[in-house]
């Protein structure tokens, strides 16, 4: 059974929000214009408010539900991470789309909603903050969701390991905004 919720967690972390919503309403598709992702930052660029918080929503929804279900069902925080990351892995490699996915940063938080929600205010917290002050989304996730870690190693310690990873996957598919942002080109709003 841990195996099926695994795979139901990567199938439905596949379902890219932001593609899906944007064919929907006929409105460009995300990974043609702004950065390139198909995310809720990009979607608020192109396609504005409404369309950026249904795939946030969406988005945020399919690292929870996993999560949630596989507590419901049972399993440990360990086994529920990592069904979660499962979820992450699916927004960053997904099977529908040619496994050309996004950043991860909503589903993660969905993850960490699930896993340990003061964790998620946390995130959700500095990601406000750092996004006030900068205007830059990529900056507000890359401090946001490490910063979750400790926390999580002192109240969920067994979720360390695969949220660790997690956190590392997604710095590796901010490395373009790494760049830019040490270029001083990173997008602002
Ligand atoms: O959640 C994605 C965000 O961190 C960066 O998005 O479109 O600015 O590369 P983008």
């Amino acid at each position: 059974m841990f195996w099926l919720l695994t795979l139901f967690a990567y199938l439905l972390g596949s379902l890219s929000f932001a593609i899906v919503l944007s064919q929907l309403s006929g409105m460009p598709d995300p990974r043609a214009g702004g950065s390139g992702n198909p995310g809720a930052t990009n979607m608020l660029r192109l396609a504005g408010r409404r369309l950026a918080i249904g795939t946030l929503l969406g988005d945020l929804l399919k690292g929870l539900l996993p999560v949630t279900l596989a507590a419901w069902l049972g399993y440990d925080v360990q086994q529920q991470a990592w069904i979660g990351l499962a979820a992450v892995l699916g927004h960053l490699y997904p099977i529908y789309f040619r496994f050309q996915g996004g950043k991860g940063v909503a589903t993660a938080a969905g993850v960490l909603l699930g896993l340990y929600a003061p964790a998620a205010a946390l995130a959700a917290a500095a990601w406000l903050t750092v996004f006030r002050l900068t205007r830059t989304s990529s900056l507000a996730a890359l401090i946001a969701l490490p910063l979750c870690l400790p926390l999580l190693a002192w109240r969920q310690p067994g979720s360390l390991l695969p949220m660790s990873v997690l956190a590392l996957l997604i710095v590796w598919r901010h490395r373009s905004n790494l760049q830019a942002l040490l270029a001083g080109r990173e997008r602002h709003f």
